[in-house]
């Protein structure tokens, strides 16, 4: 099945980037989580004007209206650190064009507000709450988020099982470059294994 699929694919590439993230170590500091946020905006905004494409029909099923979060980057990133250029973009971003290559990067990218939830209770310390609207998005909803993104990948699996390999592709590629950007940004650790 798809969500095993994408899991068991991405598992590997998850760990890595967990354990080298600048944010998630001891101690936690505002520059690091500066740093993330800029990271993190530079590589979904572009991508995100991507999805652009997609058929109307598929962008009303997924909620991408709701789901297209950089906005809320681009606002706490003026509350933490006020006078900072604009970030970046990422010019090595996953593959785009078909919704199957959308569906993967969209799992790794709505996958990171679970991580995110860890990552709010790990900034506790640096008092953030007026701005950490990106790493709460959806508040409450972040169960029922998940839960319709996954149906999203199941019902398009279903539908289209020829397309699965090409989405499970991007997401692991969606990983790998979001990785080598953060490592660019200064946001993570190099890789030992690269
Ligand atoms: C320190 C940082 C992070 C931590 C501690 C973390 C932790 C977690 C945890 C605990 C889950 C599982 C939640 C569940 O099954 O209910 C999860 C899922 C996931 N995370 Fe992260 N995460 C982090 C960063 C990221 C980042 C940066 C990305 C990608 C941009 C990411 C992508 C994903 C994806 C795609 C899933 C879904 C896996 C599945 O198919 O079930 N995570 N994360």
């Amino acid at each position: 099945m798809i969500l095993d699929q994408l899991k068991a694919a991405t598992a590997e590439a998850h760990e890595s980037l967990e354990r080298r993230l600048h944010l998630a170590q001891h101690p936690v500091s505002r520059g690091s989580y500066s740093a993330y946020l800029r990271a993190m905006y530079g590589f979904v905004a572009p991508l995100e004007a991507a999805f652009g494409q997609l058929p109307p029909d598929l962008s009303k099923t997924l909620e991408l209206e709701r789901r297209c979060k950089a906005r809320l980057i681009l606002q706490d990133l003026e509350v933490l650190a006020p006078g900072d250029s604009k970030p970046p973009f990422c010019e090595v971003l996953p593959e785009q064009g078909t919704a199957a290559r959308a569906l993967g990067a969209l799992y790794v990218l709505e996958g990171s507000t679970l991580g995110a939830r860890w990552l709010l209770r790990h900034l506790a310390p640096l008092g953030i709450e007026g701005c950490s609207a990106y790493l709460n998005s959806y508040g409450e909803d972040l169960g029922a988020m998940w839960q319709r993104m996954r149906a999203v990948l199941q019902t398009h699996s279903r539908l289209h099982p020829e397309h699965d390999a090409e989405l499970v592709a991007t997401a692991l590629q969606t990983f790998q470059r979001l990785d080598a950007w953060f490592v660019r940004c200064g946001a993570a650790e190099v890789s030992r294994a690269a």
